[in-house]
């Protein structure tokens, strides 16, 4: 049984209890019915209450049953709603904590409510592009109003329930005893007659037309690409102009249409992704983990000083090493800077300023970190550089203090083999601004322990990062596929596109930023080492010269006023280039190359599956444990659209074989041998599935 059933007196107690969040799944929602029709039967009762157990009312529907049939198993949800409401004996709903969703809806149907101050009240369902399915659209407004059920059910996000008069028959004082306090209103009740039902109220709205007219052009034009916040205006509309139980068929109706939404796919996507990244099978949720009240970090450069805010932001104490006093007060006055104008901002409080200042310390003696429990190198990208580090680490920083390396691209194996305690040993890899990204990819090393895993795993969530697992390989997850992504964005250019098209077709499609404006911003040097890295490691990669002939001219992006486009002194306005247009030009007639007309399409496609295929090597290889965690690194730290999913889930939701079949086309272009399709990716397309179904 997942809801409980008590006799208080005369009232019968409800109890659903289905940790964590009494989500209302089959069993629950059986057992309530169970509960009500038991209630009836019982001729002592003379009212019902309907509470939670533990941490919430109810957080709504279950999401372990989200995609299965047993969301459509009776009872559901509506059935439930629905015996609540038509009980001849009134049902009181008794609140706390968590009331969202399907928890919410459930309330409305009842004939009173009442609640403890504090609760979250909400119906989030727009947050994964849907609308409250459940009566929530035509209930909410005629509970509390046509304008603030809006707000709500638009925005999805929680109010306290104390905030909600309109809602409640009676929010008790701090401290009560719900149950004790809500038996004690039902009893007051149990006589009263007829039963009052939500359902039979007007939505109250002085102007109603001209309201959501307004909320028509408002809501159209947040939304961007998202179909649900204005579907969610229109299904509330119906709270106006339709009788109650069309407007339910109205909601059912717009419900089943989102679900088919490509965009609201995405959004549900992105939410059971998150939650996926954070398991690692073979470390299980109960991994013993190592404490982490003092950390330290490496280098106080743009990575270091980003990283140590970070954790002062998250409130733990971080000292920053650095190798001379000039070098740690730049940096110091770097977050300095960055906080003071955050507080000019009105972002932060000067109270939180001195106290996340009073966080962070600075030292250049090694000694000093010894008692950290984590310390994250931020040093330069150099592997001598990095393995003096650890060898420095390895006799200075207490037994079992986790070592960490912030690299982008070097190979944390070799780097914990320098040290006698590999086990200790992991990649954290952030990403710029540090403080700010949501992404910490989280490098398993082939020593890495479990407990170290599952620490840091734990940490990223502290530090209000996603944290994504990827296993040792050059890149990790997100820089090995970027890099096949402007490798192709560099073709593109010798045959026929300016940076400003391409930008443009990518940033139409939905990413923050396309590649040439992302480079301007990172520093084209970065890419010009890592070139004449590979030319050395790997003679037979091909990739256009032009990147190189624009760095030869110092154009290394916006820290020097030039890149793949102009900067004026003081701004970061792209301006297209006439030299860089020249040397485009002069570098493609040279290669021989006859410039052609390239659509949008093409230009998409050429990137982003080029994203795909790598990806579909790194998922084979073992790299990233799932393609859904491949989809949050580039949701979380490359500005891929969350419309879209991820590359990996826009695959599937292109088809496989058509991205195969556009593969296989581009294999026979320009730029041929830079395409060979990923087995696995062959592989899918011809049994039909798609990554995310593996
Ligand atoms: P940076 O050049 O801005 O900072 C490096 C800092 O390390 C300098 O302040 C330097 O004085 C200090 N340093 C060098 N050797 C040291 C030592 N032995 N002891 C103490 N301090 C030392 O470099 P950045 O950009 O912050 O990069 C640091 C690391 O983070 C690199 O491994 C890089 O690949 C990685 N990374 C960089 C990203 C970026 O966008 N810049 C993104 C993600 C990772």
């Amino acid at each position: 049984m997942s809801a409980d059933y008590a006799l208080h007196g005369t009232v019968a107690v409800i109890t659903l209890n289905n940790p964590p969040v009494n989500g209302l799944g089959l069993v629950t929602r059986t057992a309530a019915v169970d509960g009500i029709r038991r209630a009836q039967d019982d001729p002592a009762v003379t009212a019902i209450v309907i509470t939670g157990a533990g941490k919430a009312f109810s957080g709504g529907a279950d999401i372990r049953e989200f995609n299965s049939p047993k969301a459509l198993t009776e009872p559901t949800l509506h059935t439930l709603i629905r015996t609540a409401e038509e009980s001849a004996k009134p049902v009181v709903a008794a609140i706390h904590s968590v009331c969202m969703g399907g928890g919410l809806e459930l309330s409305l149907g009842c004939h009173y409510r009442v609640a403890l101050p504090g609760a979250q009240v909400a119906l989030p369902e727009v947050k994964l592009g849907l609308l409250p399915g459940a009566g929530g659209t035509q209930r909410l407004p005629r509970a509390i109003g046509l304008e603030p059920a809006l707000e709500m059910i638009v925005s999805g996000n929680p109010v306290l329930s104390e905030r909600l008069p309109a809602l409640f028959d009676e929010v008790f004082a701090p401290g009560t005893d719900l149950v004790a306090a809500a038996v004690a209103f039902a009893e007051k009740i149990a006589p009263v007659r007829p039963l009052p039902k939500v359902r039979d109220r007007q939505a109250a709205h002085a102007d109603a037309a001209a309201f959501l007219q307004a909320a028509r052009a408002r809501v159209a034009a947040a939304a961007g690409p998202f179909p649900a916040p204005l579907e969610c205006v229109e299904t509330i509309a119906a709270a106006v102009s339709m009788p109650f139980e069309q407007g339910l068929a109205f909601e059912r109706e717009r419900f089943m249409h989102l679900i088919g939404t490509p965009e609201s796919r995405a959004l549900r996507h992105a939410f059971f992704a998150e939650r996926e990244a954070a398991k690692v099978p073979g470390v299980p949720a109960d991994t013993p983990r190592r404490p982490v009240e003092q950390a330290a970090v490496i280098g106080a450069g743009t990575m270091g000083s980003g990283i140590a805010m970070a954790f002062a932001n998250a409130g733990i104490p971080v000292m920053l090493l650095e190798s001379s006093p000039e070098a740690l007060d730049k940096g110091l006055t770097a977050i300095r800077a960055h906080y003071d104008g955050a507080v000019g901002k009105g972002k932060l409080t000067p109270e939180q300023l001195a106290r996340r200042m009073a966080l962070i310390t600075g030292t250049v003696q090694s000694a000093e970190i010894a008692g950290a429990d984590i310390v994250i190198e931020a040093v330069f990208e150099d592997m001598a550089v990095k393995e003096a580090v650890f060898r420095q680490l390895d006799d200075v920083m207490k037994p079992g203090a986790i070592l960490a390396t912030n690299t982008s691209t070097l190979d944390v194996d070799r780097i914990a083999a320098v040290t006698r305690r590999p086990q200790d040993v992991i990649g954290t890899h952030f990403f710029s601004p540090a403080h700010v990204m949501k992404l910490l990819e989280i490098v398993r090393g082939r020593a890495t322990g479990n407990d170290v895993l599952a620490t840091v795993l734990a940490l990223a969530k502290r530090l209000k990062k996603t944290g994504v697992v990827s296993g040792v390989c050059d890149g990790f997850i997100g820089n090995r596929m970027i890099e096949q992504y402007i490798r192709q964005a560099g073709f593109l250019l010798e045959e026929g596109c300016t940076p400003a098209q391409v930008d443009g077709a990518l940033e139409r499609f939905g990413l923050a930023m396309g590649p040439f404006r992302m480079s301007d911003l990172a520093g084209n040097d970065i890419g010009w080492a890592i070139r004449k890295r590979r030319a050395a490691e790997r003679p037979g990669m091909t990739y256009s010269k032009v990147a190189d002939l624009l760095c030869e001219l110092g154009r290394f992006g916006q820290k020097t006023g030039a890149g793949w486009y102009d900067y004026r002194p003081g701004d970061r306005t792209p301006h297209p280039s006439a030299q860089v247009d020249a040397l485009i030009v002069d570098h493609a007639r040279q290669a021989g190359i006859a410039p052609r007309r390239i659509g949008d399409e093409e230009i998409v496609e050429r990137l982003v599956y080029a994203l795909v295929n790598e990806g579909a090597l790194i998922l084979e290889e073992g790299i990233a444990l799932r393609a859904s965690d491949i989809d949050m690194v580039y949701l979380t730290g490359y500005g891929f659209p969350l419309y879209r999913g991820g590359p990996m889930f826009h695959a599937d939701t292109v088809g496989l074989p058509n991205v195969l079949a556009a593969i296989e086309r581009f294999a026979a272009g320009a730029h041929g041998e830079a395409w060979r399709p990923a087995p696995l990716l062959v592989r899918l397309a011809a049994e039909g599935r798609g990554f995310n179904d593996r």
